[in-house]
């Protein structure tokens, strides 16, 4: 069986690659609950100094898997625990550095895990794309938090609300990434940062990454987040995404007064 998250431990870094390219690397639960654990067993392995997160295919991700969403839509009764998704918690705690590369398209989750991540190197041809209201869904991750945060509160607006797209070269500027690479070079480029965050005290990383985060504030904000996100997957609004989505069409929010 195919395993769409590729696990690689070496030279004091633990690579997590997405390897679903079929699906431009949409995120199911599977995968998400290997990031979490790899994410979190990374803090207690003293053989492991920094976590490279990147992607095999076209795209680094165009997000959550919709059919886990849809099925998370559909079931009866109010949301359960496991529809909860573990990656997000995992990257909040996270004490091991993290840097991703990031090729193509990142959409979604794929852009606000990218908050947690110590360095980001983009492919120059990246686009960063965070579409949440225009799937009738909210901004989660902490992101509703971080991104106004990193890149001020019009920018973030615009880009959960309308969905608007995010180049390399604006990322960049924004301080959404460190640099923009030509794509050939981006994997290279992302491991050489890893492996000199790697190369320095860990004790003086590892703190120096949690001087800069307050984990306890990000995770209320990601247990607020959730709430609203798990409403709107059961509302009529995401439905219609869905519908759309499966028709190859924009949805069509007209109706919903
Ligand atoms: N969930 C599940 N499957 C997805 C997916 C997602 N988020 N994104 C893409 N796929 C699947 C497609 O259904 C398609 O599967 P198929 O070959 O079995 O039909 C395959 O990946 C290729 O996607 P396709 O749309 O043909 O590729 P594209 O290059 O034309 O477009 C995207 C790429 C990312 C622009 C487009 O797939 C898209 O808009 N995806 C949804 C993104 C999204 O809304 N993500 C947020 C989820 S919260």
């Amino acid at each position: 069986m195919t395993q769409h998250i590729l696990v690689e431990k070496s030279e004091k870094l633990l690579v997590l690659t997405l390897n679903r390219p079929d699906k431009k690397n949409a995120l199911t639960r599977a995968m998400y609950a290997t990031l979490a654990a790899e994410i979190t067993n990374a803090d207690a392995d003293p053989n492991i100094r920094c976590i490279l997160i990147k992607a095999n295919g076209d795209m680094f991700t165009a997000g959550n898997d919709l059919s886990d969403f849809a099925a998370i839509s559909n079931a009866t009764g109010a949301p359960k625990p496991e529809d909860d998704n573990p990656l997000l918690p995992a990257l909040a705690r996270s004490r091991t550095p993290i840097v991703a590369a990031v090729n193509g398209r990142a959409v979604a989750v794929g852009v606000t895990m990218l908050l947690h991540c110590d360095m980001v190197y983009l492919a120059d041809d990246a686009l960063l794309i965070a579409p949440f209201v225009n799937l009738a869904l909210v901004p989660e991750a902490g992101s509703s938090l971080l991104m106004p945060l990193r890149i001020g509160h019009v920018r973030a607006f615009e880009m959960f609300v309308l969905g608007e797209p995010v180049n390399a070269e604006k990322a960049v500027s924004w301080g959404m990434a460190n640099r923009a690479v030509p794509p050939a070079e981006l994997h290279a480029a992302a491991r050489a940062a890893a492996l000199a965050i790697a190369a320095r005290a860990p004790a003086a990383v590892v703190a120096t990454k949690s001087l800069m985060r307050d984990q306890s504030v990000m995770l209320a904000r990601m247990s607020e987040e959730t709430g609203h996100f798990l409403r709107q997957l059961k509302s009529a609004e995401f439905k219609e995404t869905l519908t759309a989505f499966s028709e190859r069409r924009a949805p069509d929010f007209s109706k919903f007064g």
